[in-house]
């Protein structure tokens, strides 16, 4: 045993209580010809823009480019969400351009709503947030510039119902809520602004971010697959966050969020928790992908393994391969060796993570902003 492991266990007891299926998704089949949505449909358009700000400037581009989509292709089952694209390109008309005070506003009350999980999972809604932002921003394809955090796709079906995406309802109609406080902000940048605030307020580094998302059509919800499946091995991992822009060194950075959460069997098939503090941002999984002697757990579910000493905690396929393959070994020990280091890294790559798929005109700021945490805010 280690002392890594018994200290947190010591500190950081777990509950386990089963996923409430009373968030089950809102998604209409009244209508089987029509595309559903799995949010509320947006308000009709008001009048046109008069304002030329930076950002209004690059939303109406985008949203102009969406309405082309929408006059000159078959997409008139889209008019809702081309309304939603005017909506937001009319912003600065109505006169109100949230700044900086208002977004920290909307950072406030999604750091609320995380906290509030009563018995749900371990007690927060922070990891399963944080997924929802990166399985929103992971889709992209840096050759054909689909996909990423953008459009917010994956409140459409199909995407919404992709395997790599199950259970992710939980945390969309937790973003509901929020959107219905604060109606002018896309899914996009409210997404995004969520797994900043989850990693911020679980003890994590600050992650830069800046907003100037839109919101967009069914017809530009990425093709399923994109996603990692946990089940392979280092090929696929390159395959998959190469597509993205990303390196090695980049790869297990990010890999060091399954410090937070568990795996559930009723959304990935496997079952567990990574740490015995997943709702703390730790460098503890790497030091336990190292420490620890890892086997295959026999049971009935996908292949996972699990510690030899508690056999308490899991692991992906994908998660072990950071340990068996030479160029990711590299990088694990190092950040293993050096919480400082991956909370530097850490924080870069998610960033970039969160931006994949925004042009960059479409952004209010050049320099992304630092969002206060809570407690900060206190003092
Ligand atoms: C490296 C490839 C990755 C694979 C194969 C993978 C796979 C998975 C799987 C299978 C789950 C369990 C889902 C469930 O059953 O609820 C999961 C959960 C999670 N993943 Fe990943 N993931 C990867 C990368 C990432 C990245 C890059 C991040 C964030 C930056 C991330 C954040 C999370 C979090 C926070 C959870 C816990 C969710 C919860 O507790 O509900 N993962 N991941």
């Amino acid at each position: 045993m280690t002392t890594t492991m018994s200290f947190l266990r010591r500190t950081q007891p777990l509950r386990r209580v089963a996923f409430s299926p009373s968030l089950a998704q809102r998604v209409s089949r009244s209508h089987p010809n029509v595309r559903r949505f799995t949010t509320e449909p947006p308000p009709p358009p008001p009048p046109p823009p008069k304002s030329n700000t930076a950002l209004y400037a690059g939303i109406g581009a985008a949203a102009v480019g969406g309405l082309a989509l929408y006059f000159f292709t078959d997409f008139g089952k889209e008019a809702d969400t081309a309304a939603k694209s005017a909506v937001q390109t009319t912003k600065s008309a109505t006169g109100f351009v949230p700044g900086k005070e208002d977004y920290q506003k909307v950072y406030n009350r999604i750091a609320e709503i995380i906290d509030d999980a009563g018995d749900y999972d371990d007690g927060s809604y922070g990891p399963v947030v944080l997924r929802l932002a990166w399985h929103s921003s992971g889709t992209y394809d840096k050759d054909t510039k689909t996909g990423g955090s953008n459009y917010a796709t994956m409140r459409f079906e199909p995407e919404s119902n992709h395997g790599a995406n199950a259970g992710l309802n939980v945390a969309r109609n937790l973003m509901e809520k929020v959107k219905a406080e604060f109606p002018w902000i896309s899914y996009g940048d409210l997404w995004t602004l969520a797994g900043v605030c989850a990693i911020q307020e679980m003890a994590g580094p600050k992650i830069p971010w800046r907003p100037g998302r839109i919101d967009g059509f069914a017809a530009q919800a990425t093709p399923d697959g994109r996603l990692p499946d946990a089940k392979l091995g280092a090929d696929h991992l390159r395959t998959i966050f190469y597509r993205m822009g990303f390196n090695d060194r980049e790869i297990v950075a990010l890999s060091g969020a399954h410090a937070l959460g568990r795996c559930h069997r009723d959304r990935s098939g496997f079952d567990g928790p990574w740490t015995f503090s997943p709702t703390t941002v730790t460098n503890d999984f790497y030091k336990l992908l190292l420490e620890e002697k890892w086997i295959w757990r026999k049971w009935d579910g996908p292949k996972q393994l699990q510690d030899k000493t508690t056999q308490s905690l899991m692991m992906l396929p994908t998660d072990y391969v950071l340990t068996q393959d030479k160029s990711f070994k590299k990088w694990t020990k190092a950040y293993a060796d050096d919480q400082e280091l991956w909370f530097k890294d850490f924080s870069d790559v998610v960033s970039r993570l969160f931006e994949l798929g925004v042009p960059t005109q479409q952004f209010v700021t050049s320099e992304p902003w630092i969002m206060k945490n809570v407690d900060e805010q206190k003092k």
